[in-house]
């Protein structure tokens, strides 16, 4: 049994923490200091432990704090974690450089989850010094890990896919509000969503060439042909690419913070 510790147990903490509860192999804890997450905790029955307990009882301590919060808790838990106790952080923007000046001595683990992990479907890339293969399973386990080797990779990561659900999530609410207008009462707004979303994916998943299906669809003249016509008179395309940039550019101005 692995003993994994989160310290901040908010939206990143909850999805990781649901997505690892599927393993009996691991024995969960959370610290947190905001009531509404200690409530969650204990609605899901993991052990709420001090900053000092947890640190120490951890075999692997993951850090789910937002960047500004990172630091005064590194100090403080530099005082506490053992040098073999295993740390992840999955700040944005929180370049390994500086954790390592945070916390001497530690074996330290960047990783850019994203919320998929809650059903066993993230993304995420690690970015360490160490190679560790307990580590890169852990997030397996949650769905595709892969080690990448440079700040720059993890910041792109952070922008496409960690940020990236919301971007897709904004278009799939104008979607349902367009909904509105079309369904019936007794009819699922949720569930067209849903079948709509699933039905992109068994399109694309034996790899099909995006540009073929988008001409499947697409006839001149036609009204497939009306709408990207817009959208690419828009530059909708380059402003998705540019809303990547921005987050991306973030990213790195959140390690210099
Ligand atoms: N959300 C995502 O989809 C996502 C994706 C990839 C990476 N991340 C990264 O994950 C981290 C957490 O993001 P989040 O969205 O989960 O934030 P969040 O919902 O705000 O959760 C963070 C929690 O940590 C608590 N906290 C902060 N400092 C603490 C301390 N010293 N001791 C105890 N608890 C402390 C906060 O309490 P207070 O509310 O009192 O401050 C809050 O409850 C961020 O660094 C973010 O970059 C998030």
């Amino acid at each position: 049994m692995r003993k994994i510790g989160f310290i901040g147990c908010g939206h990143m903490a909850k999805a990781l923490i649901k997505g690892l509860q599927k393993n009996s192999a691991f024995s969960i804890s959370g610290h947190d200091r905001n009531e509404s997450n200690l409530a969650w905790l204990e609605h899901e029955s993991i052990p709420q432990k001090s900053l000092a307990d947890l640190c120490i009882e951890s075999d692997i301590v993951v850090i789910c704090v937002k960047p500004k919060d990172m630091y005064e808790l590194c100090a403080t838990m530099n005082k506490i974690i053992d040098k073999e106790t295993k740390i992840i952080s999955v700040a944005a923007g929180v370049t390994l450089e500086n954790l390592k000046t945070a916390l001497p001595g530690r074996k330290i683990f960047r990783a850019m989850p994203n919320i998929g992990a809650k059903d066993n479907l993230g993304i995420t890339s690690i970015f360490s010094s160490k190679e560790d293969n307990e580590i890169l399973e852990i997030f397996n386990f949650l769905g595709k890990a892969f080690v990448v080797d440079s700040e720059e990779k993890i910041n792109l990561h952070t922008s496409l896919i960690g940020s990236g659900p919301a971007f897709y999530f904004e278009i799939i609410n104008e979607f349902e509000n367009r909904l509105d207008g079309l369904l019936p009462d007794n009819v699922s707004k949720r569930d067209v969503t849903l079948l709509f979303l699933t039905s992109l994916i068994s399109a694309i998943k034996d790899g099909e060439n995006l540009d073929d299906l988008i001409a499947s669809i697409k006839s001149k003249g036609g009204t497939t042909e009306a709408g990207l016509n817009l959208l690419y008179n828009k530059n909708f395309i380059q402003i998705f690419s540019n809303a990547v940039d921005a987050a991306k550019n973030r990213a790195a101005d959140l390690s210099m913070d």
